[in-house]
């Protein structure tokens, strides 16, 4: 069986990590992959619920879907994570653990995401309301070496998307759009 790869997207809230995992998750599933989604925002319904937004809690949360991510991407699932992972060393460990990992920085300038406010959150962190709010009162550790930035403030969804491919088609960790998942079992 193939192996397969965690794309991790990494960014604040509203930066259009959930958006660009959809819109991924959509064409490969048309090529033919096995895709699953780890959103943050679900993932605390579910797997990580009760936990809050302490660096203690975030690193818990992160640390269970890296879990998962890594268990789905070594029976050949294309595992898509959208999750502000804030913290540089247990993104670092997520790598460690998955293996085949493409982190994508999904990036966007603060004035930005304050006039989008698509949730109202920072509207609300602006205003003292919320404590530990990332990006406002609470720390964002910006990747490194990523092996992707995509910029959401000046490109369209379907641009990003298309250059998160290009590395994962590069990289030889998805079926190029050429074989469209056919004739490839
Ligand atoms: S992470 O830091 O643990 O990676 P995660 O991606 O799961 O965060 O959840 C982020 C989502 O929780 C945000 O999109 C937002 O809707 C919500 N949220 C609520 N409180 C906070 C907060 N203090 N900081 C960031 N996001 C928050």
């Amino acid at each position: 069986m193939t192996q397969g790869v965690t794309v991790w997207l990494t960014g604040l809230s509203g930066a259009g990590k959930s958006t660009l995992a959809e819109l991924l998750a959509k064409e490969l599933r048309r090529r033919g992959e096995r895709v699953e989604i780890l959103d943050g925002d679900v993932v605390r319904q579910h797997l990580s619920q009760g936990l809050g937004f302490s660096r203690a809690d975030r690193d818990t949360n992160i640390r269970r879907i890296a879990f998962v991510a890594h268990l789905l991407s070594r029976n050949g699932v294309v595992v898509i994570v959208a999750a502000i992972s804030p913290y540089r060393s247990t993104r670092a460990e997520a790598r460690a653990l998955i293996g085949r990992f493409v982190e994508v920085y999904v990036r966007c300038p603060l004035e930005e995401l304050v006039r989008r406010d698509v949730k109202g959150l920072y509207a609300r962190a602006l205003r003292g309301e919320i404590a530990n709010f990332t990006g406002v009162s609470d720390p964002y550790e910006e990747p490194e070496a990523p092996e992707v930035i995509v910029d959401t403030d000046r490109q369209s969804p379907a641009e990003s998307v298309g250059r998160i491919l290009a590395e994962l088609e590069r990289r030889g960790y998805v079926r190029s759009a050429i074989l469209d998942g056919k004739g490839s079992e």
